[in-house]
């Protein structure tokens, strides 16, 4: 059994410790947040050790992996602690909000050989990574154009998105994930336009957007479109298309069963979209642990990267850079 400590028992910490705890290869090794309560009732709920400090994790004999889903400011000193502690480490989305803290990082821990995983699940959904295996296995010939759409059910608190760093950095990161990973080729341009539909005042305190259309153009002329929006009142929009020349795959949203009714004045009504990220992605979220566990297991590299972080911060950064100045950036600014 792996023995894997999470540090941060918030929203998604608690879940990522209660999907490590029913893993059938991995122990829960304990748990600590800042706030004692969060990792005491995580810790009790599951009878397992609250660890005194972050500290106390890394020094743990009785601590193999480490999962990080503390704040995001958080992440780049408990990435550096696990890679001197010699702990592989599964380290939520993004890895920084800053650029230059991002490089920084890579310079200190290039050469490690640490497994360093970041936690970008969406790739891990059964629908979205079967549309990437449409594409490697050549059903859909050569791939012309992805669609990926991303809308969250409801606008977050004021607090989170004045943290947030900006939805480019805090929504679209995971969208500039998938788009590299379905698209298999790295995006040479970046168009980016935002707008304020959904919280006015909020976005415009914030200097921020909750709407947002991004293209993106790899280097041989492939195009992406995200479309991203804070609200969307129908419920948690996911989908993702890749369409090439010899055909289409679509990954489709999820309701909450699959059961469609038909009457005399409607057709094809159908249960609510499952609610948020816990509900939608907690096969991915499963499955991404699992993932982590094979990496360690078997010595090889994660499934995705401190590298992929790095690069999807890139693609967000370019495309506030467009929304800001009204023009296509190109990738090769940014570095
Ligand atoms: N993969 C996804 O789909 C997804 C979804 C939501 C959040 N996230 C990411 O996960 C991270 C956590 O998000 P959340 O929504 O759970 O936030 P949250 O605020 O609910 O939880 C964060 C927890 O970390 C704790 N914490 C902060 N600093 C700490 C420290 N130094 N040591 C120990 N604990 C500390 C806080 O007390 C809090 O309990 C963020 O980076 C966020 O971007 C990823």
């Amino acid at each position: 059994m792996l023995r894997i400590a999470v540090l941060g028992c918030g929203r998604i910490g608690r879940m990522h410790a209660e999907n490590i705890h029913a893993h059938p290869r991995a122990a829960l090794a304990g748990v600590f947040d800042v706030v004692s309560a969060a990792s005491k009732d995580v810790a009790d709920k599951l009878g397992v050790t609250e660890f005194a400090s972050a500290e106390h994790v890394f020094a743990s004999d009785d601590v193999d992996a480490v999962l990080i889903a503390t704040s995001t400011a958080t992440h780049v000193d408990f990435i550096e602690a696990a890679v001197a502690a010699g702990k592989p480490c599964l380290c939520e989305k993004p890895i920084d909000l800053s650029v230059d803290r991002v490089k920084a990082c890579a310079e200190k821990i290039a050469g490690t050989s640490v497994p360093i995983m970041l936690g970008f699940v969406r790739r891990f959904d059964n629908g979205h990574a079967g549309v990437r295996k449409a594409i490697e296995d050549g059903q859909i010939g050569d791939v012309h154009q992805v669609a990926i759409t991303s809308r969250d059910p409801g606008m977050a608190p004021d607090a989170y998105i004045e943290g947030s760093g900006g939805i480019f950095r805090d929504m679209t990161i995971h969208d500039f994930d998938m788009a590299r990973f379905i698209m298999g080729e790295e995006f040479e341009t970046v168009s980016a336009v935002g707008a304020r539909f959904v919280s006015p005042e909020l976005m415009e305190r914030c200097n921020d957007y909750d709407t947002v259309t991004v293209t993106m153009t790899t280097s041989s002329g492939k195009q992406c479109v995200i479309t991203n929006s804070r609200q969307a009142v129908y419920g948690y929009d996911q989908r993702v298309e890749a369409f090439g020349s010899g055909g289409m795959a679509i990954s489709e949203n999820q309701a909450e069963n699959n059961m469609r009714l038909y009457g005399a004045t409607f057709t094809d009504r159908q249960a609510p979209l499952l609610n948020f990220f816990i509900e939608r992605y907690q096969q991915a979220f499963a499955t991404e642990i699992d993932a982590f566990v094979d990496a360690i297991e078997n010595k090889t590299a994660p499934a995705v990267g401190f590298d992929d972080g790095h690069k999807a911060l890139l693609l967000a950064e370019a495309a506030g850079l467009s929304a800001k100045e009204g023009r296509p950036v190109k990738l090769s600014e940014m570095v």
